[in-house]
């Protein structure tokens, strides 16, 4: 399947779809804190996004439980909310939810420090957020994708982390993920030409430490192979004539 262009009344509905998931996010962003379950997190995620008369696109994916994957310290992606996982003061952790508006899907991360955290820890959330707007400084048509992938890289790189390779960015529109896969380290190929109406949820990965990774038992989360702390930065992206726009923030 080719890369889908959506067209003026499709991007309408995208930026809709994504608008109300930056809502989402940021009311989030108030309820973590100290003692609340990671399950109580996903309550009330699915309550926002069912508030705003859509439905969350995580629910049931492929066989996934909850609405928002919650992944904390040393977890990367697709942590399953637990009622007895509780977050701690220092931890940080990663959120990651989207939603199906009017059938267009959105798809947006964010690593949130709870209470005070380590200098190190701080500075690997802040690294990893912005190595996103590196890379999309990229995402211009006329350009190609690898270019967003190989400038994430390049700014990473000399932080001496691990840049997760075996999880991706990817397209978005009328399903969660489309084509293109968007990788987040450096390749040789310059990959498919970057075209205005194109819509991608670019999605860099950082652990501290090593960029293997490993999977639970529970078939869904994925922890840093060195349990080393991992933060995540995601925001669903339209490519435009000119600067892009970012749509969930
Ligand atoms: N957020 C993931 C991504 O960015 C998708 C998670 S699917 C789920 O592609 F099933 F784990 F929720
Ligand atoms: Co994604």
């Amino acid at each position: 399947m080719a890369i889908t262009i959506k067209s003026p009344g499709e991007i309408e509905l995208m930026r809709e779809s994504c608008r109300l998931l930056g809502l989402v996010h940021n009311e989030l962003a108030k309820v973590i804190r100290p003692g609340i379950s990671t399950k109580e997190i996903d309550r009330v995620c699915e309550e926002l996004i069912r508030s705003y008369g859509c439905t969350p696109n995580f629910l049931h994916y492929q066989g996934y439980p909850a609405s928002v994957c919650v992944s904390v310290n040393e977890e990367v992606v697709h942590g399953i909310p637990r009622e007895d996982h509780i977050i701690q003061e220092g931890d940080i952790v990663s959120l990651d939810t989207g939603l199906i508006y009017r059938g267009y899907h959105s798809d947006a991360a964010r690593t949130h420090a709870v209470g005070q955290i380590s200098a190190e820890a701080q500075k690997l959330i802040d690294v990893t957020r912005q190595s996103f707007f590196e890379g999309i400084k990229m995402a211009r048509a006329g350009n190609h994708l690898h270019d967003i992938s190989n400038a994430i890289a390049a700014y990473v790189t000399p932080y001496g982390y691990g840049i997760v390779r075996d999880l991706v960015g990817h397209g978005i529109g009328t399903s969660l993920h489309e084509p293109p896969q968007i990788p987040n380290f450096a390749l040789r190929r310059r990959g498919p030409k970057l075209r205005p109406g194109m819509t991608l949820a670019i999605e860099p990965m950082i652990n501290m430490g090593t960029e293997d990774v490993e999977w639970l038992d529970d078939d869904w989360t994925v922890v840093s192979a060195d349990h080393s702390l991992s933060a995540h930065y995601e925001n669903t992206v339209l490519i435009t004539e000119g600067e892009p726009e970012i749509l969930t923030l």
